[in-house]
């Protein structure tokens, strides 16, 4: 069959790397893609927000599996266009619905899920710009530090954590009466802080109750050595997790995932994709820090590696609600990827500069982040521009292989972290 993968950034090239291997994949494009997913696939110059081009190649080149990478799309409706047009009917799309897609549209929203279905969280308050005063008054109740997230989509920036009160009050004010993160912040979500070490937990699901649970992985967002400095869009990831042992995750599946699959045919809301948990262990207690309603970025650079099944059978049993009784098979290897950005990033950052050493790596995969052609060169366009990928017999294994060729693959002013791991191994 013809496929479409919908995005640009590292996830969508492990994803089409990943599907590319499959005897089912006739024909691969991915839009718009980048300098790596054109090495699997077809790129195609449409944006990600353009449905009714999506539509029409998808049309014209007789698509049958359209999976959707990022959450943009999804929040603003991709699913649901395709559904709600005839023209589409024999497109197997992979997502959630637009309601469904609130679980990471919505802070609000995922938290009152959360709470209807007694799904381990912390406690919160939401308030809108007319209960600023109720606002300041709840933060004065509570012991630092102080959590505040926008509601909606803030490119990943609308977490505020601080210490301090009078600070933790003036960010209420920006965010609600200044619109610090423009709507996103219209309404804001005070949540009580908790203390211990994340992880991430991806599940396929197929919206009628069906789910396989994908290779866990952490990630690490600060840009600086020991997890120190602005957040990113992450550094790195590893999985396993080895703190995940067989008794937390069996905790997670009973108390979390499957009170969440369960939540969203219990409120109809329809979804046939991925759900990302973003997890913390607090003294041996998992909690939801977040959903998010795609797979996570670097995380799907070091699962990918990890899944010995098919990924497009997976794929097309989420879409047609078959996943119920399916397998996922996964290598007991180990994976990591340590992501090499542009100098400056997570702030401002020049473009352009040509990439070298991408072919003389070896035993690593290094997924395109933030890549193009020029000029028959390749250069970077993003912060976040190539996730080196590997595996080995255990996570030091895995990233001795990714910290060497990390050394390998440079541009002007690439950075990268050397010390991906360096909390749990
Ligand atoms: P989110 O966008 O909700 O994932 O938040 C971004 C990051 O902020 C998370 O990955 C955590 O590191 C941190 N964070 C969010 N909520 C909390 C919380 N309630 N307690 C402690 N840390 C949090
Ligand atoms: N790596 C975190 C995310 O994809 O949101």
């Amino acid at each position: 069959m013809n496929i479409l993968v919908i995005g640009s950034g590292g996830r969508e090239h492990a994803f089409a790397w990943k599907i590319a291997q499959s005897e089912k994949c006739d024909k691969l494009f991915v839009a718009p893609g980048n300098a790596g997913t054109a090495q699997v696939a077809t790129n195609v110059a449409i944006g990600v927000n353009d449905f009714e081009k999506i539509g029409d190649f998808a049309l014209e080149n007789e698509i049958e599996l359209v999976v959707v990478g990022p959450e943009e799309p999804l929040v603003k409706g991709i699913v649901d266009f395709f559904k709600a047009n005839e023209k589409y009917a024999g497109l197997k799309v992979v997502g959630p619905s637009q309601k469904g897609a609130q679980l990471e549209g919505s802070k609000d929203f995922s938290k009152e899920f959360m709470f209807r279905h007694n799904i381990p969280t912390a406690g919160y308050k939401t308030f809108t710009k007319e209960a600023l005063a109720d606002g300041h008054a709840y933060l004065e109740t509570l012991t630092p530090p102080f959590v505040l997230k926008a509601d909606g989509l803030a490119a990943g920036k609308g977490v505020i954590i601080t210490e301090n009160l009078e600070e933790a009050k003036e960010t209420l004010t920006d965010m609600l009466a200044h619109a610090k993160f423009g709507d996103a912040s219209s309404r804001v979500v005070i949540e009580e802080f908790l203390d211990g070490v994340e992880l991430s937990v991806f599940v396929l699901t197929d919206g009628k109750g069906g789910y396989v649970t994908l290779p866990e992985a952490k990630d690490y967002k600060r840009i600086g050595e020991g997890d120190k400095g602005l957040n990113t869009g992450g550094m790195g990831a590893l999985s396993p997790v080895p703190f995940a042992d067989e008794a937390f995750m069996a905790k997670i599946e009973e108390q979390i995932v499957k009170p969440t699959v369960n939540g969203l045919i219990e409120e109809k809301l329809d979804y046939k994709g991925f759900i990302f948990f973003g997890l913390i262990n607090v003294g041996g207690e998992p909690k939801v820090i977040e959903y998010n309603v795609r797979m996570g970025d670097p995380e799907t650079e070091a699962v990918m590696l990890r899944v010995k099944s098919d990924l497009v059978d997976l794929l097309v049993a989420t879409a047609v609600g078959e996943l119920s009784g399916q397998e996922i098979e996964f290598t007991k290897e180990a994976a990591s990827t340590v992501m090499l950005v542009s100098g400056g990033y997570p702030e401002s950052y020049a473009k352009g500069y040509e990439i070298s050493g991408l072919d003389a790596v070896k035993d690593v995969v290094p997924f395109h982040a933030g890549t193009t052609v020029e000029d028959g060169k390749v250069v970077n366009v993003g912060g976040r521009v190539i996730a080196v990928s590997a595996l080995g017999d255990t996570l030091k294994e895995a990233l001795a292989k990714s910290n060497e060729a990390a050394k390998t693959i440079t541009w002007t002013d690439r950075y990268y972290r050397t010390d991906i791991g360096f909390d749990i191994l």
